[in-house]
């Protein structure tokens, strides 16, 4: 039997509301499946892909997957190993959780199991900023970097790239709700504006410190207050249908922050326990389905482990 791999990523929650394009979590679900298997025959090929509902190109020309691991290959200098590649989408699409990034992080980790390399998962990150360009036409990195390293990332800078891994409370929980509206990430960055406030902007970089400050000191309440938006959820938050009446609906039932998860559409709380974790889901998605919306609901801890080998 030729040597294969079956491998899982995470969704990623990225921006955690204050640090647009510069901080993510990993949660444990959902995430996606790449099963790779080597071949005799030189170029990539894409045998299988469930759960997209077809929306995702075979062609590993076009496939974030194959493209991010041909880039890869050329990088250590076997640009003509042959592979087919199983993908097995087990999040929704243009989520807002990092869907591409999963799927993407589970092709590297992948390819890098089956060359036995064994360099640290963050030398896979430019590979991975390819794979999001190709997706979203823009190679952030709050998506893939948490995806790839687990638990909580800084992107501290992009040019170098500069990413830290930064502590949490162990005992915060992640709610998270997908509302079923379609806002893909292309779209959800042309919206933004181009140019900020000093004002606004001396909020923002106030913000992110303090959230920083309270991940590195177990401070929740400081972790709560500094997860304020005053850039980008002004604009993004019209895309998510009563976005400002599920964060009150959040808040009243416990969370210690409320924010988009992300692009959007899906929005999450950070929670003290598991069990006001589900009370938020609970309330948020009463609300969208008196409002005639579908969701889906993850409650996570902070995933500190990133990619796992399924087999
Ligand atoms: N930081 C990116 C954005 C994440 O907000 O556009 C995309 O999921």
């Amino acid at each position: 039997m030729a040597p294969s791999v079956h491998v899982f990523a995470p969704a990623t929650v990225a921006n955690v509301v204050c640090g647009f394009d510069v901080l993510g979590f990993a949660v444990d679900a959902p995430g996606d499946e790449v099963i790779m298997r080597l071949k005799n025959r030189s170029g990539i090929t894409i045998s299988k892909i469930t759960g997209d509902n077809g929306k995702l190109p075979m062609n590993p020309l076009k496939n974030t997957v194959s493209v991010s691991v041909q880039h890869y290959l050329n990088s250590i200098g076997r640009p003509d190993i042959g592979l087919d590649i199983e993908l097995h989408k087990k999040m929704p699409i243009g989520s807002g959780l990092g869907s591409s990034s999963a799927s993407t992080v589970a092709g590297l980790y992948a390819i890098k199991t089956l060359m036995g390399d064994d360099s640290s998962p963050e030398k896979l990150l430019p590979f991975a900023m390819k794979g999001e360009e190709l997706a979203c036409g823009h190679g952030h990195a709050d998506n893939v970097a948490p995806a790839l390293m687990g638990g909580f990332v800084l992107i501290r800078s992009y040019r170098p790239l500069d990413v830290i891994r930064l502590p949490h409370p162990k005992e915060l929980f992640c709610a998270i709700v997908f509302p079923d509206v379609d806002v893909p990430t292309r779209e959800a960055r042309q919206i933004i504006r181009n140019k900020v406030l000093l004002e606004d902007a001396v909020t923002q970089w106030g913000n992110i410190a303090g959230l920083v400050s309270g991940l590195y000191t177990n401070d929740i309440d400081l972790i709560g207050r500094s997860m304020e938006d005053v850039l980008i959820e002004p604009v993004r938050a019209m895309l998510i249908p009563d976005f400002y009446k599920l964060r009150k609906l959040a808040m009243d039932a416990g969370a210690v922050s409320f924010g988009i998860s992300g692009s959007g559409p899906s929005v999450f709380a950070f929670a003290r326990n598991e069990q006001t974790a589900h009370l938020i889901t609970q309330k948020v998605q009463e609300h969208l389905t008196a409002i005639k919306i579908n969701s889906q609901a993850y409650v996570s801890k902070i995933n500190d482990n990133g990619p796992k080998i399924l087999g």
